[in-house]
């Protein structure tokens, strides 16, 4: 077969020119009251990626409107799939996908979507999928993805930016994942999901969000074992003999993690509803070894109680999953920062995950970065400023800085913070935050 070159049409993801929305937050106001989170970007990413391994329709539900979400529906346009998204549901009707080409256009605005490999090979036997190079985090290397796909017999090549990969036959072989990495973790159980025989994946990412992606899978006809341990065995079906699914997107656990600690920043009481606690037993872990009260108000809601907004300074280190995790450490460095004492945090995911420190130090913190290592001294206030955030993470870090700031906080760079907040602003003020969208 031979990959069509398609003309692509430019995104018509709602991009947020980084330049001009701000979110201004002025600080010190408590909150209180209920806040809803939503389903996890983390799976629901990879899940609309799984749809490509039937001809049927796949329906998740709790989906977050989220800039990341939009655009993983356009790779999948492109490669054929009809993408419907109604409030929280998405329909992937994957009947007519034909081409197993994923562009650098598109894959260079969500790197998550390097995970169409796995299906489109389990599909088509063949994938050409833009390599999608670094981030301002981290080098974010993919040899273990192509490892473990030459295990199951490809031929994985990396030519002028792009990973083509094919094979005559997928055949399930035994393969060690040096790391736990997600990414190659899911592109590997996805490709698997088709091979003929066993596959075991030994030291997998334990991370809830697999196990959401296998348990789709499985609705969709797999054969999926041990998702969420270290070691994931599947077992190869015919691709005829996947269907189409509904399926529900778990919480999403860095959406609860932001909110804590939001709340540590500014002091009061919230009740998080649609959370799922045993995701985040390391962070609550360290928020009440940090003297903040968090409770199981029901199966679904957490509540957190913070007399005040000051907290004893803790050391932590990110981990794969049940670690800490990567993901809420730079939410974590606001409230080390006015916390009582020195605090150390150990970055081991990613080799540049603290771009937030230096905004931080614009608002007044003492922090040092020392390699992969920040340490943190505690101070007795951060007062606000004009601040940029470089990732992600690092926008809602700098959110929470401002809530707990005193005075007023400009946040830029709000294009990083829509890929994996769904109004973020608006959720806080519902809490009592004074915060808009400029
Ligand atoms: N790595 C390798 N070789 C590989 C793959 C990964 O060395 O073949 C390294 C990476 O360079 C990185 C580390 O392993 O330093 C972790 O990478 P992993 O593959 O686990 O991460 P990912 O799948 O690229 C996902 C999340 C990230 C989250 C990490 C770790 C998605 C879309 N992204 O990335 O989320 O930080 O797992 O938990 O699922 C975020 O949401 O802000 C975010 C960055």
């Amino acid at each position: 077969m031979q990959s069509k070159t398609t003309r692509m049409d430019p995104p018509t993801v709602p991009n947020n020119p980084e330049d001009e929305s701000r979110i201004i937050v002025r600080g010190g106001r408590e909150l209180r009251g209920s806040v809803r989170v939503g389903g996890a970007k983390n799976a629901v990413l990879k899940m609309m990626a799984a749809a490509l391994l039937s001809k049927e329709t796949t329906v998740l539900r709790n989906v977050p409107n989220l800039t990341d979400v939009h655009m993983m529906a356009q790779v999948l346009r492109h490669l054929g799939a009809k993408v419907t998204i109604d409030k929280d549901q998405v329909a992937i009707d994957a009947k007519d996908v034909h081409d197993w080409e994923a562009p650098y256009e598109l894959v260079s605005h969500l790197r998550a979507s390097f995970v169409v490999l796995g299906p489109l090979l389990a599909r088509f036997r063949e994938a050409k999928v833009s390599l999608p190079g670094g981030c301002a985090i981290g080098e974010r290397k993919i040899d273990l993805h192509e490892r473990g796909l030459k295990v199951l017999g490809c031929d994985v090549r990396i030519d002028h930016g792009y990973v083509t990969a094919s094979a005559k036959q997928l055949v399930g072989g035994r393969i060690y994942l040096e790391r736990p990495s997600n990414g190659a973790t899911e592109n590997i159980m996805l490709a698997a999901v088709c091979a003929e025989g066993t596959t075991v994946i030994e030291n997998a990412a334990q991370d809830p969000e697999i196990l959401n992606l296998a348990q789709c899978v499985n609705e969709m006809g797999g054969n999926i074992q041990g998702a969420g341990t270290y070691q994931i065995v599947i077992e190869g079906v015919p691709f005829d003999q996947m269907h189409g699914a509904v399926v529900d997107t778990i919480p999403d656990r860095v959406e609860v993690g932001t909110f804590m600690l939001a709340c540590m920043a500014t002091g009061g009481e919230i009740m998080i509803e649609g959370a799922n606690a045993h995701h985040l037993y390391s962070v609550i872990h360290k928020i009440q070894e940090m003297g903040a009260e968090v409770a199981l108000y029901a199966p679904d809601v957490i509540k957190i109680k913070c007399d005040s907004r000051k907290f004893r300074a803790t050391d932590l280190t990110t981990l794969p999953y049940p670690g800490f995790p990567t993901d809420l450490q730079a939410p974590f460095m606001p409230i080390l920062a006015i916390a009582e004492g020195t605090s150390i945090i150990e970055e081991t995911i990613y080799e540049n995950r603290f771009m937030h420190a230096a905004e931080l130090r614009r608002m007044g913190a003492d922090v040092v970065i020392k390699g992969n290592a920040a340490v943190v001294k505690g101070v007795e206030k951060l007062s606000g400023a004009e601040v940029k955030g470089s990732d992600l993470r690092a926008g809602a870090a700098l959110i929470i800085a401002g809530l707990g700031a005193e005075g007023v906080t400009e946040v830029t760079g709000l294009r990083h913070l829509d890929r994996g907040y769904d109004r973020l602003e608006d959720k806080l003020r519902s809490i009592g935050a004074e915060i808009f969208r400029r």
